[in-house]
């Protein structure tokens, strides 16, 4: 039974391309409650400390310039300012004058995806630092929640976040900002999400000087772009600025899931396809592949002497874990393959593919994204958690390790 988890991807195996920069690492907390992922930095003048949750999905960095916020070093974005290219209007405001509270000033588009909402902020440059290291120049957007019924943007945010760090293929990004700065990053950024304790953010990419990472084989896919806008708000004709991967089709304990294809593919509208976001818990899949996935994995767990027991929600397919062997990669069961161009796969294992849902239960995690979601495949957090996933945004191309546990690591393991 053991022989499920303990297959090592052997195909396409690429070396890192370092980068030759020092890059910025940033530390990486996942939130108990809402199993969201957030880091910190300080912004502004005096410093102040922002928690914030990392959003793959996000276009740009917001934070909360409430009430209780100022900075002397804030300088607001003129609306005529070439940079100010977003649809979020010409702010002005009476009061005193302060971040958030500025006139003249280029609108931005305060996202949060949680509640699927846009705010209104203002966008403004200041000082931060990651890891003591001070950076000027940085343009963000703020808002004051003060402004708003129940702080409604930091809505279903850990209570301690006070904004979303953004780290979509945009101008505003943070590490495309960082590689356009004096430090002349690579632009790209690597994510180490945490199961618990501290993961990693490397902006400008996988470390260079780490023996952590070199043993992995890594697998390099292209990342793609969908030409039409997944975001609450766009201008007619913008492309998606998420990150897309083309997954051509899944496997479950090695044998290829029968479901129409065709949803694996972007349509002539931008619908279907696979992405990857670290806002949602759990991947969420069509119902047309939801189905024969759980179908198939029950099936491959019962020859297996698997013994399923009652469904607890979200979650479907759910088994006594007294019959359920454990490897180093986690529980062992049947592996499920992400299949791509030319045989390249990202297995995801025991470890992030079920979820302990009491100490008798453990649980596919996998949820059902009904009959028409707009994207076919979203990719969640349980799923790339002690997984090194590279965005390379110079060549546009994905590189991933799969799980940490094939070599007995977890994203908390990595020293600086
Ligand atoms: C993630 O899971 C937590 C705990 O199960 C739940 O409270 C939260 O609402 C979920 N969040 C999302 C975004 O699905
Ligand atoms: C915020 O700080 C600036 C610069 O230090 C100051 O001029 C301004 O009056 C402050 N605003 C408020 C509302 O305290
Ligand atoms: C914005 O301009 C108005 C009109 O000139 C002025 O009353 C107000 O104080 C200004 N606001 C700030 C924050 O400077």
């Amino acid at each position: 039974m053991a022989s499920f988890a303990t297959l090592i991807p052997l195909l396409t195996i690429t070396l890192l391309s370092f980068s030759c920069s020092s890059q910025f690492i940033l530390p990486i907390e996942k939130d108990p409650l809402t199993n969201l992922f957030t880091t910190s930095l300080n912004i502004g003048t005096p410093k102040h400390n922002f928690n914030l949750v990392i959003d793959l999905g996000g276009p740009i960095l917001w934070y909360d310039c409430n009430k209780n916020y100022n900075s002397s070093t804030y300088i607001p974005l003129p609306c005529n300012s070439n940079l100010c290219s977003n649809d979020a209007g010409c702010i002005s405001c009476n009061g005193h004058f302060k971040p958030g509270c500025t006139n003249n000033t280029c609108g931005a588009n305060i996202i949060n995806s949680l509640v699927y909402g846009i705010f209104s902020g203002n966008t403004g440059n200041d000082v931060l630092f990651i890891s003591n290291t001070k950076i000027s120049n940085i343009l963000s957007g703020c808002t004051d929640s003060d402004g708003f019924t129940n702080n409604f943007p930091l809505e279903n945010l850990p209570k301690y976040s006070k904004g979303i760090l953004g780290l979509a293929r945009t101008k505003l990004s943070l590490p495309k900002q960082l590689s356009l700065s004096s430090n002349k990053l690579p632009n790209k950024f690597a994510l180490c999400l945490p199961s618990s304790k501290l993961g990693r953010l490397f902006i400008g990419g996988v470390p260079q000087k780490s023996t952590f990472f070199s043993k992995y084989e890594l697998t390099t896919i292209p990342l793609i772009i969908n030409p039409f806008s997944t975001a609450p708000i766009f201008t007619q004709g913008e492309a998606s600025y998420e990150y897309f991967i083309d997954v051509k089709s899944i496997k479950v304990g090695g044998e290829t899931l029968n479901f129409k294809s065709s949803i694996l593919s972007i349509d002539n509208k931008g619908n279907g396809g696979t992405k990857i976001s670290t806002l949602k818990n759990f991947t969420v899949l069509h119902s047309s592949i939801y189905n024969p996935l759980v179908k198939a994995f029950v099936k491959k767990a019962s020859d297996n002497k698997i013994k399923q027991v009652a469904s607890v929600a979200p979650f479907e397919a759910c088994f006594d874990l007294n019959t359920i062997y454990r490897t180093n990669t986690g529980f062992a069961v049947p592996t499920i393959d992400l299949v791509f161009d030319r045989g390249m796969d990202w297995k995801i294992f025991g470890d992030n593919s079920m979820v302990l849902v009491n100490k008798n239960v453990a649980c596919l995690g996998f949820v059902d994204g009904g009959k028409e979601p707009q994207t076919a495949v979203v990719i969640g957090g349980h799923q790339l958690e002690d997984n090194l996933l590279e965005f390379d945004l110079v060549s546009s191309k994905l590189v991933f390790s799969s799980s940490l546990l094939l070599r007995d690591a977890r994203c908390s393991d990595f020293k600086n």
